[in-house]
């Protein structure tokens, strides 16, 4: 496998066109953060905000998220994080499977340079795409799973916190055992 560099994926990324969200998108959302990362985060694809801005995570969901990484003391220059589909799906639908498959070579060439040890993905769509086509995010959030010498999880996307803050909880207590995890690799 080619291993290319960020400047060279972001660039394949601004002008993909290998699926139909190309027509709809506004800009495309390479993922971002610290390329020498232990830990990846992953979740589906870009909203509304990420579209406009072209950065993953800016908007409501965003600020979930660096609450979630402040309670185990890590901040977004210390991880990296991108989607499964770089393009916002039109109205905020789910990326369709066919959508997703043309996506996956880009996080195939992240993670390849990255070289995460650890994966954690945003809720079900990512999981089913990287953990498990059948994951269930609700029984089975914050277990582990080894493949290949990464570690997979998956938690709860922060947008389902907006909707249902009672998931808070939990999800905090699956942040503390991946800052654990981390920390093996530090
Ligand atoms: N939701 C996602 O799944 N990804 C983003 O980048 C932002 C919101």
């Amino acid at each position: 496998m080619n291993l290319y560099t960020w400047d060279e994926l972001k660039h394949f990324v601004d002008h993909c066109s290998r699926c139909g969200l190309c027509r709809t998108r506004k800009r495309p959302v390479m993922g971002r953060g610290d390329l020498k990362s232990k830990i990846m985060l992953i979740a589906e694809a870009p909203g509304r905000v990420e579209d406009e801005q072209g950065i993953p995570f800016v908007g409501r969901s965003g600020q979930v998220l660096d609450e979630l990484l402040e309670s185990i003391g890590l901040s977004r220059e210390q991880i990296y994080i991108t989607n499964i589909n770089k393009c916002h799906p039109p109205g905020n639908r789910d990326p369709e499977s066919e959508e997703q498959e043309a996506c996956m070579p880009y996080l195939k060439y992240e993670t390849a340079l990255i070289r995460p040890r650890i994966m954690v993905c945003l809720g079900r769509i990512a999981a089913c795409r990287v953990i498990r086509s059948d994951f269930r995010i609700t029984r089975e959030h914050g277990q582990w799973t080894e493949r290949k010498g990464f570690f997979l999880t998956g938690v709860y996307h922060p947008s389902a916190l907006l909707r249902d803050p009672s998931k808070m909880e939990e999800t905090k207590e699956d942040f503390l055992r991946i800052r654990e995890k981390l920390d093996t690799f530090l």
